[in-house]
């Protein structure tokens, strides 16, 4: 039997937008990891729900794989096209269909940009909260497939309490439309759940109604140097229980480097080890007031060496700039990223244990860690040396990926915390998931993709 081409796809579907130059092929090919050599069969950029449907029933019958594809910011290969399947690209579905007073819910297709959804709901007075630093460049879509987090997690949650309602087209081309919106629904499994952050294994995401609240009071941004690990939790203690907190995010003095080198202003002198950027509500005097008294208490308990509160919105975003820029000021560096969580009580213990590994395992390779710590979830780039091959660096890098996976695995934590398995965090699975899981897992894959044409390799080992 001869292979499907993309010319027979035109064929069925004329009016399709489709792509195959050998320049599209690598742009759609590839995310953020830059890790695998992209070779799609052709990118598909369909314009309708119904154009999408039309694809996924083309590729079904012939079983070509699908890998959806939306802003491809992703940190782990989940959208990644290495082996001659079709991208079905999402961005030409970047509008925002409707906005509901009543329910406060904005409807969106999948291509849009979370900053577009941002700005959407802010001209309707509210706020779609979930945020991170590629608001710019990903799209709600792979934001629901991942079950984004980000930096306001402490706050609102993740991605999936804010999802309202989704119109997905599974595996066989059929399409669901998912809760529809509604607040409260007992009337059996939560599909809608299910889908979210299913990494396109499961469904293609064409529609989604996003719940929206109102914004928040004014706030505060500050900036901490701890001077130790320990520190760390004890401040984030201390102003939890003081302040109501947007945002309380940590990185070391080498990420603090790679940040300044890349174009961000130093804001406080001194070399420290640790930093916290911190938001926290702040609508009166009474509640800065508060603000202070923490940052007085945990300097005379020793946790805070030196601080500073932005003045204006310009030094507020300044001081977010430290945090957010991490991830572009290590790119040059062919970082390999893990994204690991542990519940809160348990990040002392972790970062103890972990500390000592990287330090026996690594002594001359540069590691950075930085994240949202109030989630317990720790980012742990690894950066490659010059002097190191690829091959040799990734082959490091997973031998180290393995021991941490079995200290995540005896402390009850996940390998990944919010950038999803993909293709980089697949062999370590198991770690996080029972082999009971794992079957249960594979079973709902072959329920909504029973060719298994939807984002094959994806998550499972
Ligand atoms: C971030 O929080 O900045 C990203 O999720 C982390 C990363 O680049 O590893
Ligand atoms: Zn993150």
């Amino acid at each position: 039997m001869t292979q499907p081409t993309a010319a027979d796809l035109a064929l069925r579907l004329p009016s399709l937008r489709l792509l195959t130059d050998a320049g599209d092929l690598e742009h759609y090919g590839r995310d953020w990891t830059r890790r695998w050599t992209p070779a799609p069969l052709a990118i598909a950029l369909p314009s309708s729900i119904e154009e999408v449907q039309g694809v996924v029933r083309w590729a079904n019958e012939h079983g070509v794989a699908v890998v959806p594809s939306g802003g491809r910011t992703g940190l782990s290969g989940g959208a990644v096209a290495a082996h001659g399947e079709l991208v079905l690209s999402l961005e030409r579905m970047n509008r925002v269909l409707g906005f509901d007073a009543v329910d406060r819910t904005l409807t969106v297709q999948p291509g849009i940009a979370l900053e577009a959804v941002h700005a959407a709901a802010r001209e309707h007075d509210l706020v779609y909260p979930v945020d991170f630093a590629a608001r710019g460049s990903c799209s709600i879509g792979g934001n629901i497939a991942t079950n984004a987090g980000g930096i306001r997690v402490i706050r609102y949650g993740n991605t999936r309490e804010w999802i309202a309602g989704l119109k997905v087209v599974a595996g066989n081309g059929e399409l669901l439309d998912l809760n529809r919106g509604l607040i409260k629904n007992s009337s059996g499994y939560d599909l809608r759940q299910l889908m979210i952050g299913s990494e396109g294994t499961l469904g293609i995401v064409v529609e989604a109604t996003l719940r929206l609240t109102d914004p928040p009071p004014s706030s505060q941004v500050m900036l901490l140097a701890l001077p130790d690990m320990d520190a760390l939790m004890r401040v984030f203690a201390l102003f939890r229980a003081q302040l109501s907190l947007q945002a309380f995010e940590f990185f070391t003095d080498v990420a603090l480097k790679h940040v300044l080198e890349h174009g961000a202003q130093r804001a406080l002198d001194g070399d420290h080890p640790y930093y916290v950027v911190t938001e926290f509500e702040a609508p009166d005097e009474r509640a800065q007031e508060a603000a202070l008294a923490a940052f007085e208490q945990g300097v005379e308990q020793g946790l805070i060496s030196d601080g500073v509160l932005a003045q204006s919105d310009a030094q507020a975003a300044a001081l977010w700039r430290l945090r957010e820029g991490i991830t572009e000021s290590l790119a040059p560096h062919k970082p390999y990223k893990n994204d690991i969580s542990v519940r809160i009580g348990a990040v002392p213990a972790f970062l103890h244990e972990i500390q000592s590994l990287l330090a026996r395992e690594y002594p001359h390779i540069e590691v950075v860690w930085f994240g949202h710590i109030g989630d317990g979830n720790l980012h742990i780039n690894v950066l490659k040396p010059e002097s190191l091959a690829d091959a040799d660096f990734i082959a490091q890098c997973e031998h180290v990926t393995k021991l941490l996976a079995a200290t995540l695995q005896r402390q009850g934590g996940s390998i990944s915390a919010e950038h999803g398995i993909g293709l980089v965090k697949r062999p370590y699975l198991e770690s996080t998931r029972s082999a009971a899981e794992i079957a249960l897992m594979r079973g709902v894959k072959g329920v909504f993709d029973p060719n298994g044409i939807l984002n094959p390799g994806k998550v499972f080992p």
